[in-house]
């Protein structure tokens, strides 16, 4: 692992001195550090670039494969090692563990049968699975045979998936019959049946049985993958080659919601993605095997993808995967696996942290938690009390806590204090990983030179785990990420920097609300909203919320008034459980007569949502409103 070891940042000083290299140099920079990975054959040209269209190509040339660099580099040192270790939504249920060489073969077998299945190089597969190993074995398998993944997470609805389907024009669906969370099950299967009645590219589903008990299954599409499975082990014919894959090919596809229209398909490829989840895993958590390393994210989110697959096999690394819920059976469930597995690194969301603060310290008695090393956090702002618990009742005031700050298209972690080694600032993501350079702008895209300032977040020079496109729509992606601020990426978050150059994230910017770490594009809201018949128009902000980080906060015109407010809300909130899931239900809904617009047409926000913060004193301006009565209205009836 000498190769793996010439990444580490090991001291303050060798931070910033690679950092300077970084921006100095970065080719030469990311041609040693791509040395880490296992080629096929060399790349020629390190890096073309330019944010116009944009175009962004790292690593031309080369060929290598995902699956091959996250197992088979690791089978001749360490293939008996643990690779995976798998802990059940019961824990009473048996945990499962998964050597490399098991996992290897595994992956092997399911790639083999995805061939057979008839995906070839090149096309779609999405995953609609819960949190169980085959859903990583699944995610492996496509890599091996150049198939591009695109995980579902398993709470969206059956239009969600039938959205993301035809979009990617996915050819293959792995599902399981159903996933448990807590003491509920969900049928999985019986969605994705529902979301295929609008698919016509999907040709074979692949059933995992997961729950048990019944699950209709379509002969002429359906196959049970156990079964298929064990066929093809007996007949020994569970053996796939790693397909050779060029730098640029895209590995995967990531939907996620943005400020307008239907989620977007973030594309990354293959070269520069694995270097950089590997590359920010092995120095942001400061990894060293045999660790165990355990992101309570679930694989459906980049997180997941990012930090509990890609960046911790790629090391050669222990990954723990947990298919529950942190309050099941009861707000110990995190500390018990911490204790059962002896858990090193802890890499959680804010939003479970201020759930599991709200339980109190009683969970926490007799847990001894001694295994953890390193603790850290992703998703949204952190505040300061959660940060003083999380540090003082986990990490016992002792442990490294990492603020780890990104995005879905950013591919892993741009700005975070490694674990140990830089500062931790309560609250501060602080400082950029190498090749990362982050810019403050203003409104009218004055770049803020000030060590200290407040502005828009952007960054202005490639880095290798960053988007390529949006999926069949490139105009999109430039549009969205490169054309507010022409020359820099957009992150559409808001961020301070103080005097030290450290990175404050202040939350988004745009019309995207962060509910519980969860991307909820408010333009995608309001449209399932409207889709109620009763429906004449709405509007979604966001408000603070205790647990949530933010709070979804919708305004309503309805056609029939005065509204039936109690069966109303109900039917609106099916309307988007069924259009979207339940993660986007609104937590408030106010029926009003009618929404502050200016004479243009254009909804007021910023009035909306200082209602909704009951910030009533802070209205600003109201006079370019085309009807300023509409404001008083919905003040007095304000939730
Ligand atoms: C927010 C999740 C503050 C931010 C990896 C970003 C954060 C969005 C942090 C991306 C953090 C993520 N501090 N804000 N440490 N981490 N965010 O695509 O607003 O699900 O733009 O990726 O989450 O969410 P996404």
């Amino acid at each position: 692992m000498t190769q793996l070891d010439s990444l580490r940042i090991k001291s303050l000083e060798s931070y910033h001195r690679e950092y300077d290299l970084s921006v100095q140099d970065p080719k030469k920079f990311w041609a040693d550090k791509a040395k880490s990975l296992e080629w096929f054959t060399p790349f020629q040209e390190v890096l073309n670039w330019n944010f116009q269209e944009p175009q962004v190509r790292w690593f031309e040339g080369g060929t290598l494969n995902a699956s091959y660099n996250c197992l088979d580099r690791h089978l001749a040192e360490h293939g008996d090692e643990e690779a995976l270790v798998w802990e059940p939504n019961d824990p009473t249920s048996p945990t499962r563990h998964y050597t490399y060489r098991e996992l290897h073969a595994e992956v092997e077998a399911t790639a083999a049968l995805l061939k057979e299945m008839g995906v070839s190089k090149g096309d779609r597969v999405c995953l609609y699975m819960g949190m169980v190993p085959e859903l990583a074995i699944g995610v492996l398998a496509c890599t091996r045979i150049g198939a591009i993944h695109s995980v579902i997470f398993g709470g969206f609805s059956a239009q969600s998936i039938a959205d993301r389907v035809n979009d990617a024009q996915a050819v293959a669906i792995l599902t399981c019959d159903g996933a448990y969370r807590g003491a509920k099950s969900i049928p999985l299967k019986s969605v994705v049946d529902q979301a295929l009645e609008q698919c016509t590219s999907v040709q074979r589903v692949l059933v995992l049985k997961h729950i048990g008990g019944d699950c209709p299954m379509n002969t002429n599409r359906d196959r049970d993958w156990l079964e298929k499975l064990n066929a093809l082990k007996k007949e020994g014919r569970a053996h796939c080659p790693a397909e050779p894959m060029n730098s640029e090919d895209p590995l995967f596809i990531l939907y996620t919601s943005g400020s307008t229209g239907k989620p977007k398909g973030v594309v990354h490829s293959t070269a520069g993605y694995l270097l950089w989840s590997q590359y920010t895993f092995l120095n942001v958590f400061q990894y060293q095997r045999p660790q165990l390393h355990f992101c309570t994210a679930d694989i459906g989110w980049i997180t997941g993808h990012s930090y509990i697959v890609y960046g911790p096999l790629l090391v050669g690394g222990r990954t723990l995967m947990f298919e529950g819920i942190p309050t099941w059976p009861d707000a110990g469930r995190f500390w018990d696996i911490v204790d059962k597995h002896t858990v090193d690194i802890l890499y959680t969301a804010p939003t479970a942290i201020r759930s599991l603060m709200a339980c109190g310290l009683e969970p926490l008695q007799s847990k001894s938690l001694a295994s953890l090393k390193v603790l850290g956090t992703v998703g949204e702002p952190i505040n300061a009390e959660a940060w003083h618990w999380y540090h003082e009742h986990i990490g016992k005031s002792e442990l490294p806590i990492v603020d780890t700050w990104w995005q879905t298209e950013t591919g892993g972690i741009l700005i975070s204090n490694l674990a140990g080694v830089t500062e931790a600032v309560p609250t501060f993501a602080t400082l950029p990983l190498p090749g990362i350079q982050p810019v403050l702008v203003d409104e009218n895209g004055q770049i803020l030179e000030a060590a200290e300032a407040r502005g828009n977040l952007c960054i202005r020079y490639p880095w290798p785990g960053m988007i390529r496109s949006t999926w069949g729509d490139h105009e999109r992606c430039r549009q969205t990420y490169f054309s507010t601020y022409p020359g820099l990426y957009f992150t559409g978050d808001g961020c301070n920097r103080n005097a030290q150059g450290q990175y404050r994230i202040t939350g988004r910017v745009d019309d995207v609300l962060n509910v519980s770490g969860h991307r909820i594009g408010t333009a995608e809201l309001e449209n399932a909203i409207n889709q109620h018949p009763n429906v004449v128009e709405s509007a979604v902000v966001g408000y603070p919320h205790d647990i949530k980080g933010q709070g979804i906060y919708a305004y309503i015109i309805c056609q029939s008034l005065p509204v039936e407010s109690g069966t109303a809300r109900k039917a609106i909130l099916d309307t988007v459980s069924h259009l979207i899931g339940p993660i986007a239900k609104p937590d408030k809904i106010q029926f009003v007569s009618g929404l502050p617009k200016t004479r243009s047409g254009k909804i007021m926000r910023r009035i909306l949502r200082k209602i909704a913060e009951g910030e009533w004193e802070q209205l600003g301006d109201t006079s370019t409103l085309l009807d300023p009565t509409v404001v008083q209205d919905i003040m007095q009836s304000r939730l």
